[in-house]
């Protein structure tokens, strides 16, 4: 995208302050309006059923996803799984359930309060089949080949170097492996004193590529059959000039 290495590692130390504040202080949500929100609340309208919510430890929702990635992975058990960004751990939690004590799911996240938050509530609750690695989405620290199943949850739009994220992941992937990833895309440009803030790209919008361009990269690090299986406007406490053009997809691919 143009962007030099020096621009780069800016956004990422900023990201990563962001989400080291929001792991210490327990406040939540991508966008800083929707903290008016109970967190209960923010999880349903993510995506989440109260079964799932049920489930999981109450700590690891921290209303921060843009979707219900595991609801589409179809997990079966046995499977191993990974998470880009696992944040408090939602997802990594939810999975576990589903792939049992013969899977494993991995949590990576390059935030160290996170992964400490995520580590602690898994000791608190007994999970044995989760991990949780302190470590960048560009440079997973992971084998070749070694995961059945990568899920990821409004993260890859905070990366600086999206394709570098996916052919990472097409790395870690077992041969006939899948991802399912939920994010946030946007219908056309952004406005350019949107796509130049620090803050909109922590708040998961100024990072955030065009639909087409984002499907196109996944295409082009090596996935087949790449579709969007489900998708909804994402307008929660967005400005005017954002309504109507960011979107949330859940995007299905498959390491041949
Ligand atoms: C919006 S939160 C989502 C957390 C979690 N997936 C969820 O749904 O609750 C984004 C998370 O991604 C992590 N993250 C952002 N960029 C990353 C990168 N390049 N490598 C690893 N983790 C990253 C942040 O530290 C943060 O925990």
């Amino acid at each position: 995208m143009g962007m030099n290495e020096v621009k780069e590692n800016e956004v990422k130390e900023y990201v990563k302050k962001r989400y080291s504040e929001i792991a210490q202080s327990g406040e939540s949500c991508c966008t800083p309006s929707c903290c008016n929100t109970s967190i209960a609340d923010v999880a349903l309208r993510i995506g989440y059923s109260e079964e799932d919510l049920k489930d999981i430890p109450e700590a690891s929702s921290m209303g921060l996803g843009c979707g219900n990635p595991v609801a589409l992975a179809g997990l079966r058990e046995g499977e191993t799984v990974l998470d880009l960004g696992s944040g408090g751990g939602i997802d990594v939690f939810l999975a576990a359930k589903k792939v049992g004590a013969k899977g494993k799911v991995i949590g990576v996240d390059m935030t160290e309060d996170m992964v400490n938050k995520a580590r602690s509530t898994a000791l608190k609750y007994g999970y044995e089949n989760v991990e949780f690695r302190l470590g960048e989405i560009e440079n997973l620290p992971l084998k070749d080949g070694s995961v059945d199943v990568i899920i990821s949850n409004c993260v890859i739009n905070l990366s600086p170097d999206k394709e570098k994220v996916f052919r990472e992941a097409y790395r870690v992937l077992k041969p006939n492996g899948r991802l399912l990833v939920s994010d946030i895309v946007t219908e056309g440009e952004l406005p350019e004193d949107v796509k130049k803030s620090f803050d909109a790209w922590a708040g998961c919008i100024a990072g955030a590529l065009e639909k087409n361009q984002y499907l196109n990269t996944i295409i082009r690090t090596g996935f087949e059959k790449v579709e969007i299986v489900s998708q909804s406007t994402y307008d929660i406490d967005l400005s005017q000039e954002l309504k109507g053009k960011i979107t949330s997809v859940q995007v299905e691919a498959y390491k041949n």
